[in-house]
């Protein structure tokens, strides 16, 4: 084990990741923001600079549970302030969970202008062989910048129409249109999969090659033959597979990304343009003489295709069933118009930030946070007691789908429809023994999900859609875990985190 220690000074920088230059937020000078790699039982110590002049931000480790440290979970308005321009702070945190996670900005809607970037940790004995590994993040693109996207999306005129999102420009895989992977033949590599999107979901496959997945949000599974079938990820899932490369090295290969048409046109009865590609594409080369083939014709993946899904995955810990339940929550999720705005709801309540991060309140306010919403925000409180096992059912009330999150914690998912599969009326009986644990899930649309966790580490945990539209539109609750177990360090948060607030008292979003 050792300290990994990064100094990190954030900045615009301008970028053209697809041809259209736009300003990004880059780090050190750079963008793609870079691939952070460190091993199991290390500590990573990062030093941030907010050097971006014109807007605040803060770091969220998506994935990572914070076991003990909860006040680094980098979650503006729930575990610490906004840091504002030209305010330095830093993260310091134990690692020790293997796998594939990211790390993006939890601020303003912030992480589509480009401040996100793969998390690796890296495991000193994984439970499978391999020669070699590569990360590919799938992402959507927009040529406009978020603040104004924001705006649009959060205006009278769009509840108008229905509070549609703004459509991407493109795809990009690894932050470009025109990655390229050497390989090697005959290896054994172990591709890590990040979907660093702000909404559609993604459906990919490396064409020519049997993959095997071992692995999602950081949970081992049993190896699974996905075979040549296309691979869905929500935005802030990951996935780890195993292919074998070919011993014949006169072609190259595509690996094949598309956003799921679904659910920014057909969901929302919108006509797909003419011209409009949902696909990214990147390549295998063995040979870099060889031509790379050509990016693949329009793929409109159908729910009734065959993909691989996660809820037929196994972990391969085989953790049993938590029960029985202690605390169980119900919240219908829906969309309404508030204010003339465009807004998502949890049982009927939209989250509104608070100005003092819930974290540093939640022990001593309870109730309060009903009270006094000046102060404490509209957080949509659930208070878990230390233990409990907790199951959370969201009833998806939308025609649309929304990738959940939660912070601090693996969940079990013991149940999740298909798209119109019906809200809840308790479980069916098909419920596995051993169901798979992850931190992201994908709620369809008329539809429910069902998930179970431990609640051993206290904290206040953000639960929300990932879609970063409905994160500022509201679609977020906060689990407020065992409070009257807090560490220390919530009381007297480390002094960087203490200085945010002094330094930005007006905190305005999530
Ligand atoms: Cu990827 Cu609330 O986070």
């Amino acid at each position: 084990a050792k300290d990994v220690y990064l100094n990190w000074n954030v900045t615009w920088v301008n970028a053209s990741p697809d041809g259209f230059e736009r300003p990004v937020i880059g780090i050190n000078g750079q963008w793609p923001c870079p691939q952070i790699d460190v091993n199991l039982g290390d500590q990573l110590i990062v030093d941030v600079y907010n050097g971006l002049g014109n807007e605040s931000t803060g770091i969220h480790w998506h994935g990572i549970r914070q076991e003990g440290s909860g006040v680094m979970d980098g979650a503006v308005g729930v575990t610490q302030c906004a840091l504002a321009p030209g305010q330095h702070m830093q993260y310091h945190f134990d690692i020790n969970q293997t796998g594939t996670y990211w790390y993006h900005s939890h601020d303003m809607g912030q992480y589509p202008d480009g401040f996100r970037g793969a998390l690796i940790v890296h495991d000193p004995s994984p439970p499978f062989h391999f020669d070699d590994e590569f990360t590919l993040t799938l992402s959507d693109w927009y040529h406009k910048e978020m603040p104004g996207l924001l705006n649009t999306y959060q205006s009278t005129a769009n509840a108008q129409t229905h509070g549609a999102e703004p459509l991407p420009d493109t795809a990009l895989i690894n932050d470009s249109v025109s990655t390229k992977i050497k390989v090697l033949p005959n290896k054994t590599y172990l591709v890590h999969i990040i979907c660093i999107g702000n909404w559609p979901g993604h459906f990919w496959v490396i064409d020519g090659h049997e993959m095997t997945v071992v692995e999602v949000d950081g949970v081992y599974t049993d190896p699974y033959p996905a075979g040549d079938k296309f691979l869905r990820v929500a935005t802030g899932q990951r996935m780890s597979v195993l292919i074998k490369t070919k011993s014949d090295t006169s072609k190259n290969f595509a690996i094949w990304d598309t956003m799921d048409v679904n659910m920014m046109f057909i969901f929302e009865n919108r006509t797909i343009p003419e011209n409009y590609n949902p696909n990214a594409t990147a390549w295998l080369v063995y040979d870099e003489a060889k031509p790379l083939p050509a990016p693949p014709v329009f793929h409109h993946i159908d729910f009734n295709d065959d993909f691989v899904d996660d809820v037929n995955l196994v972990p391969a810990d085989h953790e049993p069933l938590l029960e029985p339940v202690n605390h169980q929550i119900i919240m219908d999720t829906g969309v309404t118009v508030i204010n003339g705005v465009p807004r998502h709801t949890v049982n009927n309540k939209t989250y509104i930030a608070p100005k003092v991060p819930s974290l540093y309140t939640a022990n001593t306010v309870g109730s309060e946070f009903s009270s006094n919403p000046e102060v404490y925000g509209q957080v949509n409180p659930f208070v878990v007691k230390h233990n409990d096992i907790v199951e959370i059912i969201i009833n998806n009330h939308h025609n649309n789908l929304h990738p959940w999150h939660l912070h601090g914690h693996h969940f079990q998912v013991l149940q999740r429809t298909p798209v119109d599969g019906g809200f809840y009326q308790g479980l069916t009986s098909n419920v596995s023994t051993t169901p798979i644990r992850r931190d992201t899930i994908m709620v369809q649309n008329n539809g429910h999900a069902v998930i179970r966790f431990r609640a051993d580490n206290p904290g206040v945990w953000m639960l929300h859609c990932h879609v970063e539209w409905h994160v500022e539109a509201g679609l977020m609750a906060t689990i407020i875990e065992a409070p009257e177990t807090f560490p220390d360090s919530v009381h007297a948060p480390p002094k960087s985190h203490y200085d945010a607030c002094k330094a930005y008292p007006q905190q305005t979003s999530g």
